[in-house]
């Protein structure tokens, strides 16, 4: 088979590329031309930064259903959102339930929490297939006073998307606060706070909102903003003669300056999204999944992990070559074919684990911007690997 000269971004759940020229020009525009930090200055330049970055709020809040922009607090990834989210609600005695699904940016935490004595964690099976053993959940939401679910909105490592607005609706009814870490959500699949009961929705800019790295997010809902707890104490550029974080969304959970440009970038990323719709984008991946699946699902050298179908999944694709590392792989789809790709358990081990495959899976992730020949190219290049391995 012969390789494409030009690269095949095939890593989108990692980070997307390549990124919408908007972006791009809109990072260049405020390094170049605006520069100042937002709030701390009564001059025209810090005055635009903060009324960019307020626009931004507002991009976001449309895209994930929300009633307030001043409800999105921003940091610097999903990581940083989602440790806001469980060191600022939990407390000694807490309990919270989640699913085996979880990256380790909810796993760790977490963990964290119960080693230290502080809480006890209830982990929900994955079924045979890489879905989300629902009724298990269910049943670990009747224990007695849980105060927290956490859930991933879309798994990472399968493209799985969970039916958080079930769980939500479930915890609404339960009085139990709803976490949705969103990372592989947002942008990627239509998501409604409040129709869909989600009281904390933590998200990342440089995935399928199409910002750059270093970008990130908080949605805090009616139900915990007086509850939960700032992660870091410090400058908030007005206000500087109180002793404490002002008692204010977004500012309260918003300490040090913030990463302007990436900011306003991101809001044009949202903003590209906004214009695609969800929806649409969410359909043009579906017909690169199907076709992925339709090649590989009956290659005798290669194992797909997780669903064998297109059934409530995006554009992820991990497979396993049996007798094979991963990371060998992804190494040859590098070298022979130009192709990038991720390779190991995408900082999810739980459900490799779980699933027989504790050393990973090579995982193509398709962005909005592939097309169904770049999946037929990769199949290509897979199955051509796989079989000269089997020779
Ligand atoms: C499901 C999920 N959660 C959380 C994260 C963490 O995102 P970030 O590295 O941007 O903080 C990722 C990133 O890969 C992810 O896929």
């Amino acid at each position: 088979m012969k390789s494409r000269d030009k690269i095949t971004y095939l890593d989108n759940g990692a980070t997307t590329f390549p990124k919408p020229p908007e972006v791009i020009k809109a990072y260049a525009d405020f390094c170049k031309n605006i520069g100042a930090s937002p709030g701390r200055g009564s001059y025209e330049p810090a005055e635009i930064t903060e009324q960019k970055i307020n626009h931004t709020r507002e991009y976001i809040s449309k895209l994930i259903g929300a009633d307030d922009p001043q409800r999105i607090v921003f940091t610097k990834n999903a990581t940083e959102a989602l440790n806001m989210a469980i060191f600022g609600i939990l407390q000694k005695g807490d309990k919270v339930v989640t699913t085996r699904m979880e990256h380790n940016s909810v796993i760790r935490p977490l963990l964290e929490l119960e080693r230290s004595g502080i809480i006890e964690v209830f982990w929900a099976n994955v079924t045979d297939n890489g879905r989300l053993d629902i009724e298990h959940l269910l049943e670990l939401m009747e224990i007695p006073d849980v105060k927290l679910v956490v859930t991933t909105g879309i798994a990472n490592s399968t493209g799985v998307i969970l039916p958080f607005w079930q769980i939500g609706e479930y915890c609404r009814e339960n009085d139990i606060i709803y976490l949705v870490d969103g990372a592989q959500l947002c942008g990627v699949y239509p998501v409604n706070v409040l129709e869909d009961n989600i009281d904390m929705l933590a998200f990342t800019g440089h995935k399928g909102m199409y910002g750059v790295p270093g970008t990130g997010g908080l949605y805090v809902g009616k139900k915990v903003e007086k509850m939960l707890k700032p992660l870091l104490w410090g400058g908030t550029g007005g206000q500087g003669d109180l002793p404490s974080m002002p008692d204010v969304l977004p500012t309260k959970f918003e300490a040090g300056t913030p990463n302007s440009p990436g900011i306003i970038a991101l809001g044009e990323g949202v903003q590209w999204v906004i214009r695609k719709s969800v929806e649409a984008i969410h359909q043009h991946k579906q017909n690169i999944l199907s076709i992925m699946l339709e090649l590989l699902r009956d290659e005798k050298n290669i194992k797909l992990f997780g669903p064998k179908d297109d059934m409530d999944r995006t554009a992820i694709v991990p497979v396993v070559i049996p007798g094979s590392n991963p990371k060998d792989i992804a190494k040859s789809m590098w070298n022979r074919y130009n192709i990038a790709v991720r390779a190991g358990c995408h900082c999810a081990p739980h459900i490799h684990f779980d699933l027989g495959e504790p050393q990973g899976t090579v995982r193509f992730s398709f962005g909005t911007m592939n097309t169904v020949e770049d999946a037929e190219y990769a199949a290509e290049a897979i199955i051509d690997i796989a079989n000269e391995l089997k020779k």
